[in-house]
C-alpha cells in the first residue's frame, strides 16, 4: 500500500510532547503514521502508543507496516473517531497517559484518493467522509450528497459561510439549489466556479476551495469532534502530561485556543460578574503563548505546512 503523507511540524510536535522511554502516548490522528512512528521509537519496547483514525485506509496501512516491522510492535490501533477518546482509552485499559497529539484535517493520501471526493481537482463521487465505512448511525456523520442534494438553501448557505468563511456563500448556495442534483466533485466544482465573480480572490485560490472545506467540515462534524476530543484529552492526561494540537484553519485554531484558555483560567465567570463565584480550578498551563508556525524551510519543502498552527499545553498537578 502506498500511503503518502509528509508529517507537518514533526520536530516541533515532538519537542512539545516531550515523550520519554516507557511512556504511554495517544496519537489521535494516525494518518500515514509519521508522528506515531517517531513516538513509537521514542517510547521504546517498555512504552505504548495508541494510534486512532476514523479512516480504514490509515488503519490498514499501519497494520501492514506493523506486520512488516516498518512500524513498532508497541502500537495499538483504534479505528474510531477521536471524539470517543474516553471510551477508546478505557477499552484499551491505558493509564498514566503522558502525551496526546492531534493533527487535524485530512492527509495527502486522502486528498489524492481518486475514489473519494475531497479534491475538486479530481473527479470522484461526492463523499467527503473520513471514515470510508463509518459505523451505521455514527454520531455526527452526514453524507455529503445529502447536504448538497437535500439541505434547504438557508442551511446550505450557513455552513458555506461559517465553515468555509466564504464571502459568496449566498450565491453559491443558490446555484447549488438551482442546479442540483449533484453526484460528482467536478460537476459541483464547476457550478461553484460559475456562481462567483470572474476575478474571485484575484485568482489566488480556486473558487471551489472554501465550499469544499465547508462540506468536509459539515460531513465529518469536525468542529464538534475536535471540541469533544480535546476536552476528553485534558481529562485523560496524567499530571505533567502534555497535549499538542496542529490545526489548519482558523475555526479549528479558535476551538483549541479557547479550550486551552478556559482550562488555564482560575475564573470563568462572565465579565459582568464583579466577584468570582465559579471556583474554577485551572487544569492546564499553556506552553505556546503565541501560536507556533512552521519554519520557512519546511514550508518551502512542504507547502501544506503553510497554514499549520501548533498549540501545546501541560496538565497541572492538583
Ligand atoms: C493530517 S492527517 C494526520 C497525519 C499524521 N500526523 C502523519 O504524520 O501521518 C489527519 C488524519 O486524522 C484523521 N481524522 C480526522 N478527524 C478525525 C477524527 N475526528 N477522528 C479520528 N480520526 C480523524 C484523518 O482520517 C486523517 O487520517
Amino acid at each position: 500500500m502506498d500511503y503518502r503523507h509528509e508529517p507537518v511540524m514533526l520536530k516541533e510536535v515532538m519537542d512539545f510532547l516531550r515523550v520519554q522511554s516507557g511512556d504511554t502516548v495517544v496519537d489521535c490522528t494516525l494518518g500515514g503514521g509519521g508522528y506515531t512512528n517517531v513516538i513509537s521509537q521514542t517510547v521504546g519496547d517498555s512504552g505504548t502508543v495508541l494510534a486512532i483514525d476514523a479512516d480504514e485506509m490509515a488503519i490498514r496501512n499501519a497494520e501492514f507496516k506493523i506486520q512488516n516491522s516498518e512500524l513498532g510492535q508497541n502500537i495499538i490501533l483504534a479505528h474510531d473517531n477521536f471524539r470517543n477518546l474516553k471510551k477508546i482509552i478505557e477499552k484499551n485499559q491505558l493509564q498514566e497517559i503522558r502525551a496526546i497529539v492531534f493533527d487535524c484535517g485530512l492527509s495527502s493520501a486522502q486528498l489524492q484518493d481518486r475514489t473519494r471526493g475531497f479534491s475538486f481537482e479530481l473527479d470522484a463521487p461526492l463523499n467527503m467522509s473520513f471514515g470510508i465505512h463509518p459505523p451505521a448511525g455514527e454520531a455526527g456523520h452526514i453524507a455529503t450528497e445529502d447536504i448538497i442534494n437535500k439541505w434547504q438553501l438557508e442551511k446550505l448557505k450557513e455552513i458555506i459561510r461559517n465553515y468555509g468563511e466564504e464571502r459568496f456563500a449566498g450565491r453559491i448556495a443558490s446555484a447549488i439549489v438551482r442546479n442540483r442534483l449533484f453526484f460528482r466533485t467536478k460537476e459541483l466544482a464547476n457550478a461553484i466556479r460559475a456562481a462567483v465573480p470572474n476575478n474571485y480572490e484575484r485568482g489566488r485560490i480556486d473558487p471551489a476551495t472554501r465550499t469544499f472545506q465547508a462540506l468536509r467540515i459539515a460531513t465529518n462534524d469536525e468542529l464538534a469532534s475536535l471540541q469533544e476530543g480535546l476536552a476528553a484529552a485534558v481529562d485523560a492526561l496524567a499530571a505533567g502530561g502534555r497535549v499538542v494540537v496542529v490545526s489548519f484553519h482558523s475555526l479549528e485554531d479558535r476551538i483549541v485556543k479557547q479550550l486551552f484558555k478556559r482550562e488555564a483560567s482560575a475564573c470563568v465567570c462572565p465579565p459582568e460578574v464583579l466577584q468570582c463565584v465559579c471556583n474554577h480550578q485551572p487544569r492546564l498551563k499553556i506552553l505556546t503563548k503565541k501560536v507556533v508556525a512552521a519554519t520557512a524551510a519546511e514550508i518551502a519543502r512542504n507547502p501544506r505546512a503553510r497554514s499549520a498552527k501548533l498549540r501545546a499545553a501541560e496538565k497541572l498537578n492538583f
